[in-house]
Order: C-alpha cells, then sequence, then structure tokens
C-alpha cells in the first residue's frame, strides 16, 4: 500500500510527501534530481532514475508494494519549453506514457496528475471553471493539456483513474520552516519579490500597471504548497475510494494582484520591496484565479491558508535560506 510519488525531490512533490508521511502513508520517491534536492525528502525512501526507465519502475513497484502515484516529474519552465519543446515532449510527455506503461503492466491504476491551469490560457471569464476551454499558449501547458487526454485514453483502454489537479499558483513554504522553494530555480513572483525584498537581485518589474484591475496589475490565484499538499492526499484516498478520473481546478477563489504579493511581503519582512513599473508583458493574462467548488465538494478540500499566511511562510524560508537549497 506504498504510493510512488514521482517528482518528490522537487517543490510541491516534497511538501506531498511530508505530508503523507504525516498521515502515516508509506511512501516511495523516483526522482532523477535534474531540479530537485535529496536533502528535501528527508524521511522517505528516494530512488534517483528517470520516468521513463520501465524497468525501474516496475522494480520500484514490486519491491515497494506501489498502489497508486502522485506524478510531479516535469519539466516547468514555459519560455524553455518555447525556445526547446522537444525536451518538454521527450520529457513530460513521452516520459510519462513509458511511466503509465509500467504501472499499469504492474498493476497500478490510480493516479494523480500534477496538471496546471495554464491549460486554460488567458481564460474569457473568471473565476475559472472546469468547464472553460483548453486553449494553451506555450510549448508547456500543452504538454499539460496533452497528458491529461493521454490519461482519459488510457482510462478508456486500460482502466487507468486519474485526478488531474490543474494548479493555480503555487507559493510558500512548511510552516515549520523546514522545506521551501529553491529561489535559485524560480521565476514565479513570490520567489522574485523575496529576493528584490532582501536586496539578492535588481528591483522586482512589474510588467504593467495599467490593466483594468482594481490597483492596475495582473491578477493570479496564490494557493499555499501545504494545502497544495493536502489535495493530493484527498486526490489519492478519492482514487481508492473509486473515484472516477476527474480534472479539478486547485486554486483559492481569491485574486491577488502583483501589488498584493509585494504589500504582504513588506507586512511579513517590515521592509520596502524594490519595485519598477515596466510595460505589459506579452501574453500575461489580465486575471485568472479558480472556481474551487468541484474541488471543495469532490475532495472535501478547502484551502486555510491565505495570501499573509503564505507570504510569512516563504519569507521565514528565504531569509533563512539566502543562498537557496543547497545539498
Ligand atoms: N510550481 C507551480 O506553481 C506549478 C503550477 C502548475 C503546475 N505545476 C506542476 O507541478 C509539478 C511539480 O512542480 P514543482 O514546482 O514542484 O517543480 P520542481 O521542478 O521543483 O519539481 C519537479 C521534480 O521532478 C523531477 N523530474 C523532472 N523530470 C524527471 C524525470 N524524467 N524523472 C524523474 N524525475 C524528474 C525534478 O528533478 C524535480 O525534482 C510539475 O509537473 C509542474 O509542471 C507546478
Amino acid at each position: 500500500m506504498t504510493v510512488l510519488v514521482t517528482g518528490g525531490a522537487g517543490y510541491i512533490g516534497s511538501h506531498t510527501v511530508r505530508h503523507l508521511l504525516a498521515l502515516g502513508r508509506d511512501v516511495v520517491v523516483l526522482d532523477d534530481l535534474d531540479k530537485g534536492y535529496a536533502s528535501m525528502v528527508l524521511d522517505a525512501p528516494l530512488v534517483v532514475g528517470d520516468i521513463a526507465d520501465e524497468a525501474l519502475v516496475a522494480k520500484i513497484c514490486a519491491e515497494y508494494d506501489v498502489t497508486s502515484v502522485i506524478h510531479f516529474a516535469a519539466h516547468k519552465n514555459v519560455g524553455e519549453s518555447m525556445a526547446k519543446p522537444s525536451k518538454y515532449w521527450h520529457n513530460n510527455v513521452d516520459g510519462t506514457v513509458h511511466l503509465v506503461d509500467a504501472l499499469l503492466a504492474a498493476g497500478v491504476t490510480n493516479l494523480v496528475f500534477s496538471s496546471s491551469c495554464s491549460v486554460y490560457g488567458t481564460p474569457e471569464i473568471v473565476p475559472v471553471t472546469e468547464a472553460a476551454p483548453i486553449q494553451p499558449e506555450s510549448v508547456y501547458a500543452d504538454t499539460k493539456a496533452m497528458m491529461e487526454r493521454i490519461l482519459h485514453w488510457y482510462g478508456v483502454t486500460s482502466g487507468l483513474r486519474t485526478v488531474s489537479l490543474r494548479y493555480f499558483n503555487a507559493a510558500g513554504a512548511s510552516l515549520d520552516n523546514v522545506i521551501g522553494e529553491d529561489w535559485s530555480q524560480s521565476a514565479n513572483l513570490v520567489p522574485v519579490v523575496m529576493k528584490a525584498a532582501m536586496g539578492k537581485r535588481p528591483p522586482v518589474q512589474v510588467f504593467g500597471n495599467d490593466y483594468p484591475t482594481p490597483d492596475g496589475t495582473c491578477i493570479r490565484d496564490y494557493i499555499h504548497v501545504e494545502d497544495l499538499a493536502d489535495a493530493h492526499v484527498r486526490a489519492i484516498d478519492y482514487l481508492a475510494a473509486g473515484g472516477a478520473t476527474v480534472g479539478l481546478n486547485v486554486g483559492t477563489g481569491i485574486g491577488s494582484s502583483v501589488l498584493d504579493v509585494v504589500r504582504a511581503t513588506e507586512r511579513a519582512g517590515g521592509c520596502t520591496v524594490p519595485v519598477e513599473f515596466v510595460g505589459r508583458r506579452e501574453g500575461d493574462p489580465i486575471s485568472v484565479f479558480a472556481d474551487p467548488t468541484l474541488v471543495n465538494s469532490t475532495l472535501d478540500w478547502k484551502p486555510v491558508h491565505d495570501l499573509d499566511a503564505i507570504i510569512a511562510s516563504a519569507w521565514r524560508w528565504h531569509s533563512t535560506h539566502p543562498d537557496g537549497i543547497t545539498e
């Protein structure tokens, strides 16, 4: 009865592994450490290897009695995906196909998949429901959309059941400050604001302050990484109880602007965040936040941490790990 966590040495995966262990679940991690860190896995067994290595996945399933999988492992840099698309098709799509073939051969049919709100591209209506059109605007986003379709067809043809969790903006660190995000790897807003606040980089560039939003800056839905971890465990339990394949928006339903994040950081750190207003960035949706009604009812899940709690945890983590994660 073990949960295999691919990418469990990465940011969201390591928080989920910790949450599973805290609940007394058996866990094994498969990660090639391309972006992850062995030190973030803490108390779970870590197998260093590639998800596309079917023989290795078969061995892990047999050795650890794997009954379900949470599949985080992927490349996730949107810009890189446009410069090196085949890197993303090979790892995110082909790698997942190899992983699932090995899982099915081992009789494992329950899988939670890390999808992304980027599958909706620029949504026409917010809050975004699962009924919104899937219209990815980058190679990265389309690898998530493609995988959701492929996993659907694995369900039809081979009995795989999948919960695709379409995350909004994961942020924050563990509340006990033991694990967090490696800001040297991340271009996400929260670590960028933290770095600027701590004088570790030039001012935060705010792309556009003339949008039709209350303060003129873009709006996103920030979700605490521990709330996200909780959603994964509930998704595993939903599948174990016989739940059907479903795609779910995992966000708080609350939109926060770029300047909301900046102000929350100033409150958490008692500092001034240097900001530079520059022009709008091509392709930036004005406002993206989730309608979490379906995930609330399907998984009986609700986030408990607000933006201030997210930012306070990120501040604690980054101020005590100013060089990122070092092994
Ligand atoms: N961070 C976000 O806000 C966010 C939002 C939406 C979706 N996601 C998705 O969530 C997942 C986890 O994101 P994260 O932020 O924790 O990223 P991350 O880069 O910290 O973690 C990904 C992990 O997967 C591992 N990995 C990659 N390819 C592998 C392979 N072929 N075999 C084995 N291990 C491999 C990496 O070493 C890394 O540890 C990704 O699939 C990402 O696309 C993240």
